[in-house]
């Protein structure tokens, strides 16, 4: 079975990593692999990664099953793209239709989508260009803080929460009249909710689903929080404030209904649904769904599926979920990551890491990294992700910063309190 993984963060390289544990016959394809990716599948290099390129791909490698890990090729249509052509149609995409991708792709889509289903989230309205004045007296009528959120996907950068009221308006026409482009032609105003995040991860199959393990991502540069939000910078699973009463809630007033609004809408989507979860005083509320797995998450939620996960992603294609039982390892995982210096603003690459042969304790999953004369150098913004495992969080975390201690490079930048709220 020929497997094209695309995507090159770390996320990537854990699905890789993962799949090269299969006992099944595979061979494994990706496109621009890290470094470490590239040592564990067949790389293909290409400076235009776009939907021809990767058809092409798909039929020059006769591949079986197509695994994507970020959302922008799925919210561009991959899965119709390839699904439409009869040389392509019979292989297998892991993420749901264009349609389904606007589940991420639109955040107006995803709040209507919950609002039809009555889903828990935050109150809301949306508003185009031409209902700006409407859009300024609406906020006039809710309590601060202001969440602005452009429509579109803005490389994470799209959601602006605002204490003053005069500042809200002022942002909330310049995303109108294009600060994120087309991202922010339309802005989803909505109200605050004052809770502790977590990240739920469902496998989808168009009828059956299964949840996976639970976990936390720390998404802003600093510690204790603070600073500019990044892709996240590091992970722990299983979440442990997270009991056995809340998580049946979450299923049956969340993972339920948007499994089944998902059916209702007839939308083709045999893929990873991830629900940004926030939980306020015990109930919770949907910030945000991705139509695809999360990074830094996968890489502990992943170390955490006993399963095969080539049986996995075969039973997600042929809508058999049902028909297998899913086993986690119930120790703690944490993940922290090293990123580059002045990152997620402006950073420079190419910088020489050292200490990758002398780790022991944790495994290395490859983000922004490059091979030049047989050694590794900084490639991109999150540079590697450090995962460690114990029965206790504690020693999970311990193990991963022992491993950090050892590798180095340049303005390896890492934040020192992952899991310290937990
Ligand atoms: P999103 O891209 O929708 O996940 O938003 C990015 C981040 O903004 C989330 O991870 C939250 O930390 C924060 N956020 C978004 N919406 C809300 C909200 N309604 N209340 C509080 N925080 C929010
Ligand atoms: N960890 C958040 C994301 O992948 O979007």
């Amino acid at each position: 079975m020929n497997i094209l993984i695309v995507g090159s963060g770390a996320r990537e390289s854990a699905f890789i990593w993962k799949l090269n544990q299969s006992k099944k016959d595979i061979k494994l394809f990706s496109i621009n692999p890290n470094a470490g990716a590239a040592e564990f599948s067949t790389p293909i290099y290409t400076e235009k990664e776009d939907l021809a390129f990767i058809k092409s791909k798909v039929v020059e490698h006769k591949i079986d099953m197509v695994l994507v890990g970020p959302e922008i090729p799925l919210i561009n249509g991959i899965q119709d793209f390839l699904k439409n052509d009869p040389s392509t149609k019979k292989t297998s995409v892991i993420g749901p239709s264009k349609k389904g991708a606007q589940l991420e792709g639109s955040k107006d889509y995803a709040k209507n989508f919950m609002a039809k289903y009555n889903i828990p989230t935050a109150k809301y309205k949306s508003f185009s260009q031409a209902e700006i004045q409407e859009g300024l007296k609406y906020l006039e009528t809710i309590n601060p803080p202001y969440v602005l959120k452009a429509d579109g996907p803005a490389a994470g950068k799209g959601v602006l929460i605002i204490d003053e009221l005069d500042e809200a308006k002022t942002q909330f026409e310049d995303m109108l009249l294009g600060k994120f482009g087309e991202s922010s032609k339309t802005v989803v105003v909505e109200e605050f909710l004052d809770g502790i995040e977590m990240s739920c991860f469902v496998l989808f199959d168009g009828k059956n689903y299964k949840v996976l393990p639970y976990a936390k991502d720390y998404k802003r540069i600093g510690e204790n929080d603070t600073g500019l939000n990044t892709g996240g910078m590091g992970s722990v699973s299983p979440v442990p404030f997270l009991d056995k009463k809340l998580k049946q809630k979450i299923e049956d007033k969340i993972i339920k209904p948007t499994v089944e609004g998902i059916k209702n809408e007839n939308i083709d989507y045999k893929g990873f649904i991830f629900i940004g979860l926030i939980n306020v005083k015990n109930e919770p509320y949907v910030i945000e769904y991705n139509v695809r797995m999360g990074d830094p998450e996968t890489q502990v939620v992943l170390s955490r599926l006993k399963n095969d996960f080539v049986d996995v992603l075969t039973c997600c294609e042929n809508q058999t979920l049902d028909k297998i039982d899913f086993h986690f390892d119930m120790k703690t995982y944490t993940n922290v990551v090293l990123a580059s210096g002045g990152y997620p603003e402006k950073y420079e690459k190419g910088k020489l890491i050292t200490g990758l042969d002398k780790v022991s304790e944790s495994t290395i999953f490859h983000a922004g990294t490059i091979k030049k004369d047989n050694n590794i150098h900084t490639n991109g913004g999150r540079v590697l992700s450090i995962v460690s495992s114990a029965p206790k969080m504690k020693e999970a975390l311990r193990k991963s910063y022992n491993t950090i201690s050892k590798i180095d490079f340049e303005g390896k930048t890492f934040r020192k309190d992952i899991g310290f709220d937990l």
